[in-house]
């Protein structure tokens, strides 16, 4: 018998919140594309978890597509310079864009993405993130869609990393000092 998997961190949200929740914007969005012309935009790599649940909730014929942009070294502080790193590969011109994120921080990422793909003509960007974390803005920036309001703590599970780890854990939590034995 497999040995039960160690908890890590502090559990915020468990995999059957962020489900439900995704359930809840899933049908949401579902109703405000209607006559929308969708593309579903991952950020890479954090994204990953989230957008798969959430596009199981969207009942309209839409198209997804990823882009890796970073703020971030490997530590904990962001770095404030974005660089896209792969970009999207389909044509958003007169499309609905919808970027679906991880967690919004600073908002210098997101802020530089949806600069970047309004700039190619497309009839509507839009923004869903799975964490919001406001108290750390230094660009203005809301989310048309939110999964959950966060404090200022370092947040790893579900898609988010601690030095490119724990993204695969199937809740969010959150790291103290003295968390990870390294
Ligand atoms: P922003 O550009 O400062 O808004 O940073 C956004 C990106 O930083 C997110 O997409 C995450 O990849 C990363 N990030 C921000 N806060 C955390 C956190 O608490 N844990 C893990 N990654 C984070
Ligand atoms: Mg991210």
């Amino acid at each position: 018998m497999a040995e039960e998997r160690k908890t890590l961190g502090k559990v915020l949200f468990t995999e059957q919140d962020i489900i439900g929740k995704a359930e809840e914007l899933g049908a949401q969005i579902t109703e405000d594309y209607q006559d929308g012309d969708l593309i579903v935009v991952g950020t890479l790599k954090g994204a990953v978890m989230w957008m798969s649940e959430l596009i199981k909730h969207i009942d309209l014929d839409l198209k997804i597509d990823f882009v890796s942009a970073s703020s971030y070294g490997s530590g904990t502080t962001s770095s404030g310079v974005v660089k896209i790193t792969k970009d999207l590969s389909m044509d958003i011109y007169q499309k609905d864009v919808l970027i679906v994120e991880d967690i919004i921080d600073t908002g210098t990422t997101l802020n530089y993405l949806t600069k970047s793909f309004k700039e190619r003509g497309p009839r509507s960007v839009k923004i869903c993130t799975m964490l919001d974390k406001p108290s750390r803005r230094r660009v203005p920036l809301a989310p048309d869609y939110k999964g959950f309001t966060v404090e200022d703590l370092f947040i790893i599970g579900y898609g988010l990393d601690y030095d490119q780890k724990y993204r695969n854990l199937p809740y969010i939590s959150y790291l103290e000092p003295g968390d990870i034995q390294e």
